[in-house]
């Protein structure tokens, strides 16, 4: 079909063949179609949609357009799990210790972090020696052995969406539920799990702002997940502050450990365990959540859990002890503490303010090229709902360079709590399942 013919079809409400979007996404790739009759047809999608079949043909062309990884020698359901981004996320480490600690395999490629938010592989690499680059065949036999392997993304992963997202970013059409779906669920496809339990976000920290929202990009991706035979559940979790009290490197992995031993936060441990009982119930090590939900409990509490983090550190060539004397992870030369300017009650945390407040101190990176420190970032001292008084500690600020309240980053920290006189009604952490 000509492009034309193609772009045309999209702006008449028309629905495309799985064939048609297959060539479409192939001839993208090698450069037959150029971006602006791709930018034309994205905006025939931004404001037709797209039916069900038409977003999986578009998800499974966009994870067949470079490599795919194949975890088929892993014995049992490979699970994985995608969060829509956030600051102060740190999910991922706590999950997969729990969930290969009851059995279910987890072989995880996670991302770096890019503007406000972090990213897993970079929380990992706060840990010395940890090498989050290992070959296909160090990778599976690891998780054949411990049952758990996290590593960062290799080879070229659903390389036709880093193409269409570039465009996609300067033409307006990010903000399309069957492309954003697609672009995500296209490299969870590509990254070989068979299972997949997603976290969509909701909040100002996050992508999707509003819960409806949230609520339909759940249900697009859960509707990918099924029409492209991969077992899909969600929920829809809070990102109106921060999650847990640490946004930073080695301050989050010190977090980690904390609720590996059952003194974690009260919002990420309750996020974690149900993340958690959902990929125990996928990976069919439960009947239902109910059930997984005791298993992945127990796991934490017994401490089989925290055994798993120290057996996938030293396996993957780190510094287990961190486990035990978690000083051990790098720690910043000065802390500045941010104080309240008056008695109330914090009514909101911008969560996307610290995140940049953290960056800029040197937690993340503007650029893909730039180097982070890991010893850097944020401590909550106050979260939404809690009483102040003038003078209380809002956030202590780990840096390498000594602060003064005139710093960008310091103004940036005290600008995101919100103070009121009147306590708020607190959001609850989990939306809707
Ligand atoms: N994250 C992605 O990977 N793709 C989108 O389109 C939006 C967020």
């Amino acid at each position: 079909m000509r492009a034309v013919d193609f772009i045309q079809q999209k702006r008449d409400g028309k629905e495309h063949s799985a064939q048609e979007i297959h060539e479409w996404i192939e001839r993208y790739c090698k450069g037959e179609i150029p971006d602006y009759q791709m930018s034309a047809w994205t905006m025939a999608v931004y404001f037709n949609g797209m039916t069900d079949k038409e977003v999986a043909a578009l998800t499974l062309a966009m994870a067949k357009s470079g490599d795919q990884v194949d975890l088929s020698a892993i014995q049992g359901i490979k699970v994985d799990k995608h969060s829509t981004g956030g600051v102060g996320d740190k999910t991922s480490l706590i999950i997969a210790p729990i969930v290969a600690a009851v059995g279910v395999p987890v072989a995880k490629m996670s991302g770096r972090g890019l503007g406000h938010t972090g990213g897993t592989i970079d929380k990992l690499e706060s840990i010395e020696g940890f090498h989050t680059e290992l070959t296909q065949k160090q990778f599976v036999e690891q998780v054949n052995s411990i049952g758990v392997s996290l590593i960062g993304q290799s080879g070229d992963l659903a390389p036709a969406d880093k193409k269409l997202y570039a465009l996609r970013d300067v033409t307006a059409t990010v903000e399309s539920i069957p492309l954003i779906s697609s672009s995500i669920m296209s490299k969870k496809i590509a990254a070989g799990a068979d299972a997949i339990v997603l976290d969509v976000k909701t909040g100002n920290g996050a992508f999707m702002k509003t819960l409806e929202d949230s609520i339909e990009l759940a249900q697009a991706m859960v509707s990918i997940g099924t029409e492209t035979g991969r077992e899909t559940a969600a929920i829809i979790s809070d990102m109106d502050q921060p999650l847990g009290y640490a946004i930073g490197n080695a301050l989050e992995i010190n977090e980690v450990i904390a609720t590996l031993k059952g003194n974690g936060p009260v919002d990420l441990t309750e996020l974690c365990l149900t993340l958690a009982a959902h990929l125990v119930v996928l990976g069919k090590k439960a009947a239902d959540p109910d059930e997984a939900r005791l298993l992945v409990e127990r796991a934490l509490q017994s401490g089989e859990a925290l055994e798993k983090l120290r057996q996938l550190i030293a396996a993957q060539g780190g510094d287990a002890a961190v486990v035990d004397e978690p000083e051990r992870l790098p720690q910043a030369a000065f802390t500045y503490e941010v104080k309240c300017e008056r008695d109330g009650y914090v009514s909101a945390i911008a969560a996307q303010t610290l995140g940049l407040a953290a960056m800029k101190l040197g937690a993340g990176r503007a650029t893909k090229e730039d180097a982070i420190d890991h010893s850097v970032g944020i401590v909550l001292g106050k979260k939404v709902g809690e009483k102040v008084s003038q003078g209380d500690v809002l956030a202590i600020m780990h840096a390498n360079a000594e602060l003064d309240p005139q710093h960008e980053a310091v103004q940036m920290t005290l600008s995101a709590f919100a103070i009121a006189e009147q306590a708020p009604a607190v959001r609850p952490l989990l939306q809707a399942i």
